[in-house]
């Protein structure tokens, strides 16, 4: 029997979760452990997606969120390191980028427990960003590296990773298995009214640090956002970490704001809205996923074949670039059926990696 923990918390690893979860139930000689930290804890960012998307119920949850990286990453630390003396797995699967992610992979490696990183190599060379951080130290203390991307191999030899003791495994993505197989199912799951993803309509969402944490920043994409709305609408799924800082900002963002929304909802405003603007990693790939251009407010991304082909602009949180580039993506015609993400088994190829591994 191959046991695996795998370590979840913020809200896009649940969807990388279900991928190999659903994989995993096929086969009797192996167990999975799923451990949610509780980094994302609301109803509508956390268990909407084990709903949803039916993920077992984690068999933990620690219960670690709302503070500062340092007590957060540490209590995790604390309390994985606890569930894995009692567990003993052969292997820690981790995914992406996030504060559950370094806390799993650190826990693991100190007890010489072997890590797998799903969604390894990715690199957006910006220090200043707590997830590049935490995906350049999960990668150098994992066993094994999925990458999903040309672009994350040639990361990781830049690196010197053809000297490392860790093994690469090109996987192809966990996210475009997931878009895939949730969207023959989502149009009749989906709980988001009619109105709401019918019609002309921008979709875009926000919530990464370097934007909501910087008043400047902040207060330049709420203008775009605003200006954009008065020509079409512009639909925002609202992140809690988004709505505490535009409120304490005392910024005013005049859209079609709702909550968080599921899985199958987002992947129905995929299919139907015009464009996509974000400034998350995960939804410029879906956006691709659903043959939809992208507008990208960073300054930087770890998907760059996107952008190299054209699929993708970065606009940064420069008010007039995000309007001029969301006007010029809105008017192009691509072809979108370069396979850049593999072929959607990622799932398959990441168990029968773990089940064959040899030092
Ligand atoms: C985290 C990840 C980020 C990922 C994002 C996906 C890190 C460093 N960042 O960012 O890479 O793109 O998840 O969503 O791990 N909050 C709630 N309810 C929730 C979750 C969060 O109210 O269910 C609020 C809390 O006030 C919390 C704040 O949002 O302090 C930020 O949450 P946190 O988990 O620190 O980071 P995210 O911004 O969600």
């Amino acid at each position: 029997m191959l046991k695996i923990v795998t370590i979840v918390g913020a809200r896009p690893q649940f969807v990388k979760a279900a991928v190999l979860s659903r994989v995993v139930g096929k086969h009797k000689d192996v167990e999975e452990i799923l451990v949610h930290t509780g980094q994302h804890y609301d109803h509508n960012m956390s268990d909407v997606f084990f709903e949803e998307m039916e993920i077992p119920k984690p068999a933990y949850n620690l219960d670690v969120n709302g503070m500062g990286h340092g007590a957060m990453t540490g209590q995790m630390l604390e309390k994985i390191e606890g569930v894995l003396e009692r567990e003993k797995p052969d292997w820690v699967l981790v995914y992406g980028d996030t504060n559950s992610t370094i806390a799993g992979a650190l826990a693991a490696k100190k007890m010489h427990i072997k890590v797998a990183h799903v969604e390894a190599g990715l690199r957006s060379f910006n220090m200043e960003m707590p997830e590049e951080v935490n995906r350049i130290l999960t990668d150098r203390i994992s066993d094994i590296l999925f990458v999903p991307t040309d672009t994350a191999v040639r990361n990781l030899m830049n690196e010197g990773y053809a000297n490392i003791d860790a093994k690469i495994v090109q996987s192809g993505d966990v996210m475009q298995d997931a878009s895939h197989f949730y969207a023959q199912h989502s149009e009749s799951k989906a709980k988001l009214p009619i109105e709401k993803r019918s019609g002309d309509f921008v979709l875009c969402t926000l919530h990464r640090a370097e934007n909501t944490d910087n008043p400047k920043r902040l207060a330049a994409i709420v203008a775009a956002l605003n200006e954009l709305h008065k020509t079409i609408r512009v639909l925002v799924p609202i992140h809690p970490r988004t709505r505490k800082l535009l409120e304490s900002n005392n910024l005013q963002l005049n859209v079609d704001l709702v909550d968080p929304v599921g899985y199958f909802d987002m992947i129905e405003l995929l299919k139907h809205c015009k464009i996509v603007l974000t400034d998350s990693g995960g939804l410029q790939k879906e956006a691709y996923f659903f043959q939809k251009h992208c507008v990208t407010m960073r300054d930087e991304t770890e998907w760059v074949e996107l952008v190299e082909h054209g699929y993708n602009v970065l606009a940064g949180a420069d008010t007039a670039l995000i309007l001029s580039s969301t006007q010029e993506m809105m008017s192009k015609s691509s072809d979108f059926s370069n396979p850049l993400y593999g072929d959607s088994k990622a799932g398959e190829k990441i168990l029968e990696a773990l089940q064959n591994f040899e030092k």
